[in-house]
Protein backbone atom coordinates (compact mmCIF):
# COMPACT_ATOMS: atom_id res chain seq x y z
CA UNK A 1 0.00 0.00 0.00
CA UNK A 2 1.20 3.19 -0.62
CA UNK A 3 0.67 6.63 0.90
CA UNK A 4 2.66 9.75 1.98
CA UNK A 5 4.86 7.43 4.27
CA UNK A 6 6.05 4.94 1.73
CA UNK A 7 6.50 6.95 -1.89
CA UNK A 8 10.20 7.12 -2.17
CA UNK A 9 11.50 10.49 -0.71
CA UNK A 10 14.61 12.61 -1.01
CA UNK A 11 14.08 15.28 1.54
CA UNK A 12 13.43 13.68 5.35
CA UNK A 13 9.68 14.26 6.42
CA UNK A 14 9.00 16.27 9.74
CA UNK A 15 5.87 15.03 11.78
CA UNK A 16 5.25 17.25 14.71
CA UNK A 17 3.94 15.37 18.15
CA UNK A 18 0.37 16.78 18.97
CA UNK A 19 1.75 16.34 22.72
CA UNK A 20 3.19 19.14 23.04
CA UNK A 21 0.76 21.46 21.52
CA UNK A 22 -2.32 23.27 23.09
CA UNK A 23 -5.04 20.95 23.80
CA UNK A 24 -7.38 23.73 24.23
CA UNK A 25 -6.68 24.61 20.67
CA UNK A 26 -5.57 21.32 19.27
CA UNK A 27 -7.61 22.57 15.86
CA UNK A 28 -5.83 25.69 15.02
CA UNK A 29 -2.22 24.39 16.27
CA UNK A 30 -2.32 21.57 13.52
CA UNK A 31 -3.57 23.68 11.17
CA UNK A 32 -0.90 25.78 12.33
CA UNK A 33 1.71 23.67 11.90
CA UNK A 34 0.41 22.24 8.96
CA UNK A 35 0.41 25.66 7.04
CA UNK A 36 4.22 26.10 8.56
CA UNK A 37 5.61 22.77 6.34
CA UNK A 38 4.50 19.76 8.94
CA UNK A 39 3.85 16.67 6.09
CA UNK A 40 1.97 14.79 9.08
CA UNK A 41 0.33 14.96 12.63
CA UNK A 42 2.33 12.41 14.91
CA UNK A 43 0.29 11.01 17.54
CA UNK A 44 1.09 9.69 20.66
CA UNK A 45 -1.15 7.12 22.27
CA UNK A 46 -0.73 6.30 26.03
CA UNK A 47 -2.22 3.80 28.26
CA UNK A 48 -0.90 3.92 31.73
CA UNK A 49 0.24 0.75 31.41
CA UNK A 50 2.97 0.64 28.58
CA UNK A 51 4.29 4.04 29.99
CA UNK A 52 2.95 6.36 32.93
CA UNK A 53 0.96 8.06 31.54
CA UNK A 54 -2.76 8.35 29.52
CA UNK A 55 -2.85 10.98 26.51
CA UNK A 56 -5.47 10.54 23.74
CA UNK A 57 -7.43 7.66 21.58
CA UNK A 58 -9.81 7.24 18.65
CA UNK A 59 -11.52 10.45 19.38
CA UNK A 60 -9.23 12.59 19.01
CA UNK A 61 -7.83 11.12 15.88
CA UNK A 62 -11.55 11.52 14.46
CA UNK A 63 -11.45 15.11 15.45
CA UNK A 64 -8.42 15.89 13.89
CA UNK A 65 -9.49 13.96 10.67
CA UNK A 66 -13.15 15.87 10.37
CA UNK A 67 -11.67 19.28 11.73
CA UNK A 68 -8.67 18.54 8.42
CA UNK A 69 -9.95 15.94 6.28
CA UNK A 70 -6.45 15.80 3.97
CA UNK A 71 -4.36 15.21 7.07
CA UNK A 72 -1.49 12.87 7.54
CA UNK A 73 -2.53 11.16 10.98
CA UNK A 74 0.64 8.88 12.28
CA UNK A 75 -0.71 7.02 15.48
CA UNK A 76 2.16 6.03 17.36
CA UNK A 77 0.33 3.31 19.40
CA UNK A 78 2.42 3.25 23.56
CA UNK A 79 0.08 0.81 24.77
CA UNK A 80 0.41 -2.62 26.30
CA UNK A 81 -2.20 -4.30 23.82
CA UNK A 82 -1.83 -2.89 19.64
CA UNK A 83 -4.12 -5.30 19.04
CA UNK A 84 -6.89 -4.09 20.59
CA UNK A 85 -6.53 -0.56 18.69
CA UNK A 86 -5.98 -0.92 15.32
CA UNK A 87 -9.41 -1.19 13.91
CA UNK A 88 -10.58 1.96 16.16
CA UNK A 89 -7.46 3.95 14.96
CA UNK A 90 -8.13 3.15 11.02
CA UNK A 91 -11.56 3.84 11.28
CA UNK A 92 -11.23 7.31 13.53
CA UNK A 93 -9.03 8.45 10.14
CA UNK A 94 -5.33 7.03 10.80
CA UNK A 95 -3.55 6.76 8.01
CA UNK A 96 -0.33 5.11 10.03
CA UNK A 97 0.35 3.01 13.15
CA UNK A 98 3.10 2.31 15.14
CA UNK A 99 3.32 -0.23 17.66
CA UNK A 100 5.71 -1.66 19.79
CA UNK A 101 7.88 -4.52 19.73
CA UNK A 102 8.38 -4.91 23.14
CA UNK A 103 5.21 -5.58 24.09
CA UNK A 104 4.36 -7.80 20.67
CA UNK A 105 5.82 -11.45 20.30
CA UNK A 106 8.09 -12.04 17.47
CA UNK A 107 5.60 -14.25 15.77
CA UNK A 108 2.42 -11.75 16.13
CA UNK A 109 4.40 -9.09 14.31
CA UNK A 110 3.69 -9.85 11.09
CA UNK A 111 -0.09 -10.76 11.24
CA UNK A 112 -0.73 -7.29 13.42
CA UNK A 113 1.02 -5.45 10.69
CA UNK A 114 -1.07 -7.16 7.58
CA UNK A 115 -4.44 -6.34 9.88
CA UNK A 116 -3.08 -2.48 10.13
CA UNK A 117 -2.78 -2.87 6.38
CA UNK A 118 -6.00 -4.40 5.59
CA UNK A 119 -7.81 -2.02 7.67
CA UNK A 120 -6.49 0.72 4.97
CA UNK A 121 -3.37 2.57 6.67
CA UNK A 122 0.41 1.37 6.89
CA UNK A 123 2.30 -0.28 9.41
CA UNK A 124 5.24 0.60 11.86
CA UNK A 125 7.51 -0.99 14.10
CA UNK A 126 9.12 0.54 17.32
CA UNK A 127 11.90 -0.09 19.65
CA UNK A 128 12.49 1.66 22.65
CA UNK A 129 15.88 2.93 23.59
CA UNK A 130 17.03 -0.37 25.93
CA UNK A 131 15.69 -2.40 23.02
CA UNK A 132 18.63 -4.11 21.09
CA UNK A 133 17.92 -3.43 16.79
CA UNK A 134 18.41 -7.32 17.12
CA UNK A 135 14.88 -7.51 17.94
CA UNK A 136 13.76 -5.58 15.44
CA UNK A 137 15.85 -7.13 12.16
CA UNK A 138 13.97 -10.17 11.36
CA UNK A 139 10.92 -7.81 10.96
CA UNK A 140 12.25 -5.05 8.93
CA UNK A 141 10.28 -6.44 5.26
CA UNK A 142 6.89 -6.71 7.13
CA UNK A 143 6.83 -3.16 8.10
CA UNK A 144 6.60 -0.06 6.09
CA UNK A 145 8.61 1.38 8.97
CA UNK A 146 10.78 1.16 11.91
CA UNK A 147 10.86 3.69 14.50
CA UNK A 148 13.42 4.44 16.94
CA UNK A 149 12.99 6.06 19.89
CA UNK A 150 15.40 8.81 20.98
CA UNK A 151 13.62 8.67 24.34
CA UNK A 152 12.65 6.42 26.63
CA UNK A 153 8.62 7.42 26.06
CA UNK A 154 6.03 8.81 27.89
CA UNK A 155 6.55 12.58 27.91
CA UNK A 156 7.28 15.13 25.57
CA UNK A 157 10.58 17.40 26.67
CA UNK A 158 13.03 14.45 27.66
CA UNK A 159 16.87 14.30 26.66
CA UNK A 160 18.03 13.33 23.32
CA UNK A 161 19.54 9.68 23.99
CA UNK A 162 22.54 9.87 21.17
CA UNK A 163 23.68 6.10 21.02
CA UNK A 164 19.92 5.07 19.71
CA UNK A 165 21.84 7.09 16.11
CA UNK A 166 23.77 3.60 15.77
CA UNK A 167 20.51 1.71 15.57
CA UNK A 168 19.66 4.09 12.59
CA UNK A 169 23.04 3.23 11.02
CA UNK A 170 22.00 -0.34 11.44
CA UNK A 171 18.73 -0.43 9.99
CA UNK A 172 19.59 1.82 6.59
CA UNK A 173 20.93 -0.53 4.53
CA UNK A 174 18.11 -2.98 5.05
CA UNK A 175 15.27 -0.77 4.28
CA UNK A 176 14.06 0.23 0.73
CA UNK A 177 13.02 3.46 -0.67
CA UNK A 178 9.19 2.72 -0.28
CA UNK A 179 10.45 2.49 4.04
CA UNK A 180 11.12 4.97 6.39
CA UNK A 181 13.22 5.16 9.28
CA UNK A 182 11.66 7.32 11.81
CA UNK A 183 13.15 8.71 15.21
CA UNK A 184 11.49 10.34 18.27
CA UNK A 185 12.20 12.01 21.65
CA UNK A 186 14.12 14.83 22.09
CA UNK A 187 15.15 15.94 18.17
CA UNK A 188 16.11 19.44 18.42
CA UNK A 189 17.40 22.28 15.56
CA UNK A 190 20.76 21.38 17.39
CA UNK A 191 21.08 17.45 17.09
CA UNK A 192 19.09 17.39 14.15
CA UNK A 193 21.86 16.94 11.91
CA UNK A 194 23.52 14.01 13.14
CA UNK A 195 19.55 12.06 13.10
CA UNK A 196 19.81 12.91 9.52
CA UNK A 197 23.13 11.88 8.62
CA UNK A 198 22.08 8.32 10.46
CA UNK A 199 19.74 7.40 8.18
CA UNK A 200 16.42 8.74 9.46
CA UNK A 201 14.16 10.36 7.48
CA UNK A 202 11.43 10.60 9.34
CA UNK A 203 11.67 12.86 12.10
CA UNK A 204 9.28 13.07 15.05
CA UNK A 205 9.70 16.79 17.02
CA UNK A 206 6.74 17.75 19.88
CA UNK A 207 8.30 20.68 22.20
CA UNK A 208 10.83 21.64 19.54
CA UNK A 209 7.62 22.48 17.21
CA UNK A 210 5.19 23.41 19.67
CA UNK A 211 7.31 24.97 22.40
CA UNK A 212 8.34 27.77 19.88
CA UNK A 213 5.65 30.44 19.57
CA UNK A 214 3.49 29.99 15.99
CA UNK A 215 5.60 32.74 14.19
CA UNK A 216 8.97 30.63 14.70
CA UNK A 217 7.55 27.40 13.74
CA UNK A 218 8.03 27.28 9.74
CA UNK A 219 11.72 28.41 10.46
CA UNK A 220 12.20 25.15 13.62
CA UNK A 221 10.64 22.71 10.75
CA UNK A 222 12.86 24.11 8.06
CA UNK A 223 15.96 23.45 10.28
CA UNK A 224 14.80 19.62 11.50
CA UNK A 225 14.45 19.38 7.70
CA UNK A 226 17.94 20.22 6.57
CA UNK A 227 16.59 22.69 3.88
CA UNK A 228 17.43 26.08 6.27
CA UNK A 229 20.62 26.57 8.26
CA UNK A 230 20.24 27.35 12.31
CA UNK A 231 19.17 30.21 13.12
C1 LIG B 1 7.58 9.83 23.57
C2 LIG B 1 6.62 10.24 22.49
C3 LIG B 1 7.19 11.33 21.67
C4 LIG B 1 7.42 12.59 22.44
C5 LIG B 1 8.32 13.52 21.70
O1 LIG B 1 7.03 9.86 24.79
O2 LIG B 1 6.39 9.14 21.67
O3 LIG B 1 6.47 11.55 20.46
O4 LIG B 1 6.25 13.19 22.82
O5 LIG B 1 8.46 14.70 22.44
P1 LIG B 1 9.76 15.63 22.29
O6 LIG B 1 9.95 15.88 20.84
O7 LIG B 1 9.36 16.86 23.06
O8 LIG B 1 10.87 14.88 22.93
ZN1 LIG C 1 5.67 9.31 19.47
Amino acid sequence: MRNLYTHPRRLPLIAPSILSADFANMGQECRQVLDAGADSLHVDVMDGHFVPNLTMGPDMCRALRRAIPDVFIDVHLMVADPGGFIEPFVEAGANHITFHIEVTAPENVAGLAARIREAGATAGLALNPPTPVDAVLPHVDSLDLILVMSVNPGFSGRAFIPAVLEKARDLEPLVSSLQRIQIDGGIKPSNVQSVRESGVDLIVAASAVFGVPPVKRAEVIGVLRGTQALP
